[in-house]
């Protein structure tokens, strides 16, 4: 009797170790339960992640692309130069017709993504986002609870949670009858999309949040009056405002990105315990830096140079008529059952 019930200590030992070293090693990413299930085959979501170390180091950023932009393209000479210099591997979602397509279907590949790398590393992890990107996490982390527990810090640059009025132009041209890229339509102010996430407590921030925005954005607003389409709320986000740091400093939608103040508060966020950025707790010595924009941080010229040049792409994609089957649409799509 004495012996068995020393096996069986022994095996709970055992059980309880494997537990605390993999409590986010699941047998299965696929439809948890709890989950709305994927529309897209588990092969394809998988397919999407690219991770350049290896997907098992625990600290890896998983860089989420906005509208337009292929993820290694556009982020591989600037974030995905400066993470992994820090200390951060970087793994691209490689979102399909360059997140054109029904942002829906887009966000599942963020969440499958998110539990399958908090899976392969044991870890919750970290996640960096431009623009529709911030938007699609959000989605992933409002409507997939079971992501929420897998991500350690989500940092949203240029978020537009609640739609753009920039936006809105290509509204106007499918009332007019033509038709547009379906992630154009959603990213409206005021969309199907954008209303439904609101009405699912998606504007609060469930994880360790920080968001950056610039007032001056093209293409990201209202970013001036209280409610910034940027900026969640509750105890988890934090909203900053680039030229709360630095009043002086206008970066725009894009130019954002390399701009001292957010590349700072990114690392900040990523090494923080709490996983968020805090702006106040910035040295004067490297906020004055900072605010020159002389920091010797990161950014590189062929960095701004390809994120530039993926940009005018992408501003011309996302406003074109486009020719693509997969991703023009004449109305919005219509809301996946689990977000009616
Ligand atoms: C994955 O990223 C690497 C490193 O940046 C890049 O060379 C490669 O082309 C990418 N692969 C895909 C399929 O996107
Ligand atoms: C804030 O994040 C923590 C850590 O992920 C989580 O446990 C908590 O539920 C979150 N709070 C809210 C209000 O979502
Ligand atoms: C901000 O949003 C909240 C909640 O949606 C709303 O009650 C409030 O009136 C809004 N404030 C402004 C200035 O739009």
């Amino acid at each position: 009797m004495v012996f068995k019930n020393r096996v069986l200590v022994a095996l709970f030992c055992v059980f309880m170790q494997a537990k605390s070293v993999s409590l986010w090693k699941r047998a299965s990413v696929y439809n948890i339960p709890g989950d709305p299930p994927y529309t897209v085959p588990e092969a394809q979501l998988s397919a999407a992640i690219n991770c350049t170390s290896g997907n098992t180091n625990p600290k890896i950023a998983l860089i989420v692309p906005g509208t337009a932009a292929q993820a290694e393209q556009a982020y591989g000479l600037n974030l995905g130069l400066l993470l992994p210099a820090n200390g951060y591997p970087v793994c691209y979602l490689n979102t399909p017709d360059n997140s054109l397509i029904d942002a829906q279907i887009t966000s599942e590949y963020v969440a499958y993504a998110i539990n399958s790398l908090a899976s392969s590393t044991g870890n919750p992890i970290r996640v960096v986002t431009h623009s529709q990107g911030g938007l699609n996490t959000q989605w992933a982390l409002t409507f997939w609870p079971s992501t929420r527990a897998s991500v350690f810090s989500f940092f949203a640059i240029a978020p537009d949670y609640r739609g753009s009025i920039v936006l809105d132009a290509t509204r106007i041209q499918l009332a007019a009858g033509v038709p547009q890229n379906a992630a154009a339509v959603q990213q409206g102010y005021g969309s199907n999309f954008v209303t439904a996430l609101a009405a699912h407590d998606g504007l609060t921030a469930h994880v360790p949040t920080t968001d950056i925005y610039t007032l001056t954005d093209e293409l990201v607003q209202p970013e001036l009056l209280l409610n910034a389409t940027s900026a969640l709320s509750g105890s988890n986000a934090t909203n900053v405002a680039v030229q709360s740091v630095c009043p002086t400093v206008n970066p725009d939608h894009i130019t954002i990105i390399i701009t001292g103040v957010t590349e700072y508060l990114l690392l900040m966020a990523f090494g923080a315990a709490n996983g968020r950025a805090d702006p106040s707790s910035i040295p004067l010595t490297d906020r004055t830096q900072l605010c020159l924009d002389i920091l010797p941080h990161f950014n590189s010229v062929a960095g701004a140079v390809s994120i530039g040049f993926q940009t005018l792409v992408a501003v011309f994609t996302t406003f074109t008529t486009v020719t693509d089957p997969q991703s023009a649409v004449t109305a919005e799509p219509p809301l996946m059952p689990y977000a009616q």
